[in-house]
Parts: C-alpha cells; sequence; structure tokens
C-alpha cells in the first residue's frame, strides 16, 4: 500500500512567461541564500524539459555563492552524456557552464549507463544528502513530473528506493533514471514550473484533487506551483485568473 499524503499546495499565477522566469529565479536564490547562511551549502534538484531552460539562463547572471551549490537531478534520459537530449546537457548549456560551480558538485545520473545501473549508483549517491534545500519539477501534459508516469511506480510509500529505473516512459525516450516521489519529497521547498497551454487539463485534475503522479510530492512544507494565469481562465479568454490560493 504506497502513502501519499496529501501536501499544502500553493498556486502562484503568473501573467506570463517572463513573469514565470522572474518569479522563480527570485524564489531559488532566496531558497540559496536562506540555505547556505543556515547549513554553509544549497542542495538543489534540477527538472529537465523545456520549460526551466529560460530559468536556468537567467541565473547565468545572478551573484549567487556557486562554490556553496550541489547540483542534482530529479530525472535523466538514458542517452549518451553529451546528447543535447540529456537535461544534465540541457543544465550545463543554459547555465552551469557559465558559472564558477565546481565540476565536482555537479551530480548528473549515470543514465548512459542504462536504467538499472544508473538508478543504483545515484541511489548511492543520495545517501549522502539526507534533505535536498530546493526541489524543481516540471508537470507533463498527462500529469507526469521527472520520470514518474501515470499508471507507473513513483515510489510514493516510505521504504521507496531513492531512485528508479524506467523503461516505458510515454515521452521518449523510453528508458530513464528518475528520483522516486518519496525522495523528491524529502526537502525544505519544492517548486513545480507550469507553462504552455498544452498543461491546461493536466493542471484542471491536479486543482479537482486528482492523485496525478505530480500530486504524489508532499514535502512537510508543502509545495509551490507557478504556472500561466491563462491556464486556469476559460479558453475563450474569460473567467478570472486563479487566486493565488
Ligand atoms: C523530462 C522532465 C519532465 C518535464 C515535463 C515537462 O525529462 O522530460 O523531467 O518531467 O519536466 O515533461 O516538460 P516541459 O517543461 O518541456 O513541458
Amino acid at each position: 500500500m504506497a502513502f501519499f499524503p496529501t501536501p499544502e499546495t500553493r498556486w502562484h499565477p503568473q501573467t506570463d512567461t517572463g513573469a514565470l522566469k522572474a518569479s522563480a529565479v527570485r524564489f531559488i536564490l532566496a531558497c540559496a541564500r536562506r540555505s547556505i547562511q543556515t547549513r554553509g551549502v544549497f542542495h538543489i534538484v534540477l527538472s529537465g524539459g523545456n520549460t526551466p531552460r529560460p530559468v536556468y539562463e537567467s541565473l547565468r547572471e545572478s551573484r549567487a555563492d556557486w562554490r556553496a551549490w550541489r547540483v542534482w537531478f530529479g530525472d535523466e534520459r538514458c542517452l549518451p552524456s553529451a546528447d543535447p537530449e540529456r537535461n544534465s546537457r540541457m543544465a550545463l548549456d543554459a547555465l552551469f557552464a557559465h558559472v564558477p560551480l565546481p565540476q565536482r558538485y555537479f551530480y548528473a545520473i549515470s543514465a548512459e549507463r542504462g536504467a538499472l545501473n544508473g538508478a543504483f549508483a545515484y541511489a548511492k549517491l543520495l545517501q549522502d544528502v539526507p534533505e535536498f534545500d530546493l526541489v524543481l519539477l516540471g508537470l507533463g501534459e498527462d500529469g507526469h513530473t521527472a520520470s514518474l508516469f501515470p499508471g507507473g511506480d513513483t515510489g510514493g510509500a516510505f521504504n521507496a528506493q531513492a531512485a528508479l529505473p524506467i523503461f516505458n516512459a510515454p515521452k521518449p525516450p523510453p528508458e530513464r533514471v528518475t528520483l522516486s516521489a518519496a525522495r523528491l519529497s524529502l526537502t525544505r521547498q519544492a517548486l513545480f514550473l507550469v507553462s504552455g497551454e498544452s498543461k491546461r487539463a493536466a493542471v484542471a485534475r491536479w486543482r479537482a484533487g486528482e492523485n496525478i503522479p505530480a500530486a504524489r510530492i508532499a514535502p512537510r512544507s508543502g509545495v509551490d506551483i507557478m504556472f500561466d494565469a491563462a491556464l486556469v481562465r476559460h479558453p475563450a479568454g474569460g473567467g478570472p485568473a486563479a487566486s493565488a490560493s
């Protein structure tokens, strides 16, 4: 029996993608400052996909204390490590090849070794980090997040493995490595970035209380979701934007 606690879910409507990008950058840097002031280090889990890329690119200009950052990944595609479709490649190209983060603190998932070996190796690495400071996540059209897809084992039980092999992802490539819902929930803060008309249905299902994979990320402090306000207006463009409830 998997246990999916219902987290506090804070919805932050954004007027457009520029506002979403600026809000996300402020949120990430504030979290980094707090973590580094308190614990001397900032453990962040990056999301893959396209939505976060402009946020990562904007972070290049920030005066972050990069040497205190520890960069992890929520999931990775089983492709060669230099493949442009890799989430680690996107993060390097967009941000980390341009700032002084020591390479030893960039923890890519070794998904090029295959889903099983990659998941096993990453789960071992994660043993050294009891709790992340910030987990960034996206939302798929079907309600997936990271590489936790509907109908699959999202690893929500407390005793779930930290990292799971995925062999049949509906979003290509089919073979991936993902952190489990339970491991992604071991974080002080979690921020979802949701943008694009294609996410309308998934947002509506989530807000209606459906147990989509994204809803299974349940940190003690709840989750924050920054999303296009238009996604909760009627497609005809009528109706009020969501309140930031
Ligand atoms: C991946 C991501 C995935 C992504 C969502 C949203 O490897 O593809 O981890 O979970 O965040 O599919 O993707 P977009 O931001 O491109 O819409």
